[in-house]
């Protein structure tokens, strides 16, 4: 559904730390708060390992290629890759934004630039806080394109 993400081929340490932020109420979104209360640490991380060994979602093809490359930019000059992987394919615990729903990711830049989405450490908020509406729209594309 647009407005929930994909798991599949998350890294597991990010499924899981975003599992538990749900559960202390320190994110909120889609019920996953409740939910997240019926789950032990072990469940989690059990959850975790398997959505981490799903294979990735499909790039989308036919995208605005002037976007793309417009996002591509921001990733390069932003530094985004340098903690979401070159591909933005994720490791550890910072999330896979390649492939992901396009809604999801736009509601999440904007809830992180504007603090309504706390981060674990803060550093993610510092990444959005200088970013457009359409710098995030440019990123969301691009993500969306990669394999
Ligand atoms: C210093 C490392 C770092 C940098 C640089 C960084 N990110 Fe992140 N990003 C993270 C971490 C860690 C999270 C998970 C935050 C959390 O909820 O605790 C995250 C989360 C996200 C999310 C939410 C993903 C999801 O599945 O919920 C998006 C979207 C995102 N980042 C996009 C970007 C973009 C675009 C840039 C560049 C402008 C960027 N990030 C730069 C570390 C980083």
């Amino acid at each position: 559904m647009p407005d929930t993400p994909h798991l599949a081929a998350q890294p597991a340490l990010s499924i899981f730390y975003q599992l538990l932020q749900f559960r202390d109420q320190r994110r909120k979104g889609g019920g996953m708060e409740a939910i997240a209360t019926t789950l032990t640490e072990q469940d989690m991380r059990d959850i975790a390992a398997h959505y981490a060994t799903l294979p990735a979602p499909a790039p989308q093809t036919g995208g605005d290629a002037q976007k793309i490359a417009r996002g591509q930019q921001i990733a390069q000059q932003q530094y985004c890759s340098s903690c979401h992987g070159a591909q933005l394919q994720g490791q550890k615990h910072v999330p896979r934004l390649s492939g992901q729903s396009h809604a999801y990711f736009v509601t999440q830049l904007r809830n992180l630039r504007s603090g309504a989405r706390a981060d674990m450490d803060g550093t993610m908020a510092s990444a959005a806080r200088s970013l457009t509406d359409e710098e995030i729209e440019a990123m969301a594309a691009y993500a969306r394109s990669l394999p």
